[in-house]
């Protein structure tokens, strides 16, 4: 899996479908541990290297077992006797006498866990640049911490109710966070339908689709916790995807919860609606480097050129959805990216290509959102940090004069 995340670039959930073979707990126990590894990397990689001679290639399997290895020890708190004893029959013929000297070294020296990791330095350096030394500190604290599972509810008396009854917080209307996560069909009231997992920065867009709005285009839907917003809102729905198994998602989560939308399957940069929309929400594909909490490999594939082309595509889709706007309705644009050429600088294009439209303040937003001098939402790691935080986000909301 780490090799499937570091040098081929894949999903850590693509790079698992390699252990499908696995017994489900073992399966469930090799994707903690490469994910504690991804969370980690850069110092245990400084780990590594503080005890060798040379330093062991960033691609070898000794180095990828060393990594495993001690991910274990800090991440997950494995004892030694066990973590030695998977690591070392994984470099059975090969480089076993190296794997068992460094960690035995480091092991007797004793590790500390990591209060404030520190993230690869191209992304250090690149959200140093963009948001300030404080949000990168803010960002190593937030990498170390398990996020807290945040809900969405169709009704506020029922979030309430949930709330009380379940021992979570309320930090918004319709919004539940609960302290630690488990498997959520486990949880009560998961069968009922009355809620669905969504981190509390990625409800913020669509709370901006104006109330008065009947006819509302989701574009870019799956797998549809904003579907399932702006449908229990009270609005009608249309809900695009280009990914016909993405969208299968949306139906499932819409049967569960007992809302609807009329789903399309189709690709927006081809699409013609043949009609238009009082608001549309763009929640547009993007290097996602905002869930780096949950999804720790979004700092090793979102390269450079990726996020140019992710900021490419972004353009087109906000460029097509604009045409499809009613006169005097809301655009909102969103990205769960920390990366300012996926939102900002996209928003700030726009504007200067587009002199019909202009930004909207937002409104309607919990009071803990702070929207910049220009009226745009951009959430940054540090934000609510005594109360486990939010994923990064940003989101405008764009109206034609
Ligand atoms: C950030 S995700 C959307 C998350 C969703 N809004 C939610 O709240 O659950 C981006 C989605 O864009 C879809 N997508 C990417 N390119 C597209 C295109 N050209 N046309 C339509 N959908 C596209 C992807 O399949 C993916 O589901």
């Amino acid at each position: 899996m780490l090799d499937g995340v570091l040098r081929k670039g894949l999903t850590l959930d693509s790079a698992a479908q390699g252990a499908r073979g696995l017994a489900p707990p073992d399966h469930a126990l090799a994707i903690a541990i490469a994910g504690e590894a991804l969370r980690l990397l850069p110092d245990l990689d400084a780990l590594i290297d503080s005890v060798t001679q040379r330093p062991l290639p960033p691609d070898s399997k000794a180095r990828m077992v060393l990594r495993l290895a001690l991910a274990q020890k800090i991440g997950l708190g494995t004892p030694d006797h066990a973590l030695v004893a998977t690591a070392l029959p994984l470099v059975d013929g090969g480089p076993r006498r190296l794997v068992h000297g460094v960690l035995g070294t480091l092991l007797r020296k004793g590790i500390l866990p990591l209060e404030a990791p520190r993230l690869p330095d191209a992304v250090e350096q690149r959200w140093r640049s963009a948001w300030g030394e404080d949000v990168v500190h803010a960002a190593r604290r937030q990498i170390a911490q398990r996020p807290p599972l945040d809900l969405s509810f169709a009704d506020d008396s029922v979030a309430n109710a949930y709330a009380q009854q379940h021992g979570g917080v309320s930090l918004a209307p319709r919004h539940v966070r609960l302290p630690e996560s488990s498997a959520v069909p486990g949880l009560a009231g998961f069968g009922e339908g009355g809620w669905w997992v969504q981190d509390l920065a990625a409800s913020l867009p669509a709370r901006l689709i104006p109330s008065e709005a009947a006819d509302v285009l989701d574009l870019c839907a799956a797998p549809g916790g904003k579907t399932m917003q702006i449908a229990a809102a009270g609005h009608r729905v249309t809900s695009v995807d280009a990914s016909k198994n993405r969208l299968a998602r949306i139906r499932e989560n819409l049967q569960r919860t007992k809302l609807s939308a009329s789903l399309v399957p189709v690709d927006a940069l081809t699409w013609d609606p043949g009609r238009g929309f009082d608001a549309i929400l763009l929640d547009a594909p993007c290097s996602a480097t905002g869930t780096f909490r949950r999804h720790p490999e979004v700092l090793y594939r979102a390269r450079p050129a990726i996020i140019a082309e992710r900021a490419a595509l972004q353009a087109k889709l906000l460029g097509r959805a604009a045409q499809w706007l009613n006169p005097g309705g809301a655009l909102v644009y969103s990205v769960c990216s920390l990366e300012p050429e996926e939102g900002e600088q996209i928003v700030a294009a726009f504007l200067a290509a587009n002199p019909d439209f202009r930004l909207d303040p937002p409104t309607g937003l919990p009071a803990f959102v702070a929207p910049d001098a220009s009226g745009q939402v951009r959430i940054l790691p540090g934000l609510l940090e005594d109360q486990g935080g939010l994923d990064g986000f940003f989101a405008a909301r764009l109206v034609r004069s």
